[in-house]
């Protein structure tokens, strides 16, 4: 059997990897159990449009989540990190009806930006504020499309001009049911016809260098030996 011989493996939900975010939320009533902040893992997320920048993200109507964002029109996508993947399984395996997932995972809310009801996650190192625009039923799930109103990111993660780095996030990717920490840069938009300057300059090392040695750097800070 050849590497590139096919087999028909079924119709799935197989495209991978995706993102997994935690999607923080709250009823109007925070007081009160059933409408206090909430977390729920999602990973039917994406980015839907340029300008405005726009998300969705697909819930089920059985999750308590679903409630809180019908009822306020707003959530909030934290992006997850190594420190948070621990919590961001657990908060896809508890619902928020019967505990308070942000205070079983030590996590911190805080009122989030653009919002009035949602809240964030302190402790996640960028944290997207949605306004729902639509909604619309697909099957087992609804999508919530949603118009981003504001973005915090954790001060670490900008450089001296205010650029975000997030590469320096630690950022984690799911992948056919499972998580993974996102590794090696093997190179940048563009990078496959950018100039021999633009990309050593992005990748921290020459091209010449990496084809001589047909694999990437382990160290990829310019001029040190690898
Ligand atoms: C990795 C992962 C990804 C998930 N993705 C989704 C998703 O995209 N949509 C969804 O409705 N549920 C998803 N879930 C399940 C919910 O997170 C889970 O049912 C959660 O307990 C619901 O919490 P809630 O009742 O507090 O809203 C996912 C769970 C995990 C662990």
């Amino acid at each position: 059997m050849a590497k590139h011989d096919k087999k028909d493996i079924g119709i799935s939900t197989i495209l991978n990897p995706v993102p997994v975010v935690m999607v923080s939320c709250a009823g109007k009533n925070p007081e009160d159990a059933s409408e206090r902040p909430n977390v729920v893992t999602i990973a039917w997320a994406g980015t839907v449009n340029s300008e405005p920048p726009m998300v969705s993200i697909s819930v089920r109507k059985s999750r308590h989540s679903h409630k809180l964002i019908s009822e306020t029109g707003e959530f909030v996508i934290n992006l997850v990190n190594k420190s948070l993947a621990k919590s961001c399984d657990y908060c896809g395996v508890k619902s928020g009806a019967d505990e308070d997932k942000f205070a079983s995972c030590g996590l911190t809310p805080v009122k989030a930006k653009g919002l009035e009801y949602a809240y964030s996650i302190k402790e996640a190192p960028v944290s997207i504020s949605c306004k729902v625009v639509s909604v619309t039923e697909l099957g087992s799930h609804d999508m919530f499309v949603a118009e981003v109103v504001a973005v915090t990111a954790d001060e670490y993660l900008l450089d001296e001009n205010g650029k975000l780095c997030l590469d320096k996030a630690k950022l984690v990717a799911y992948n056919h049911g499972e998580y993974f920490l996102l590794g090696e840069k093997l190179g940048f938009f563009g990078y496959s016809v950018s100039s021999d300057e633009v990309f050593e300059k992005r990748m921290g090392y020459s091209r010449k260098v990496r084809d001589k040695y047909k694999v990437m750097p382990k160290n990829e800070k310019k001029g040190k030996k690898f």
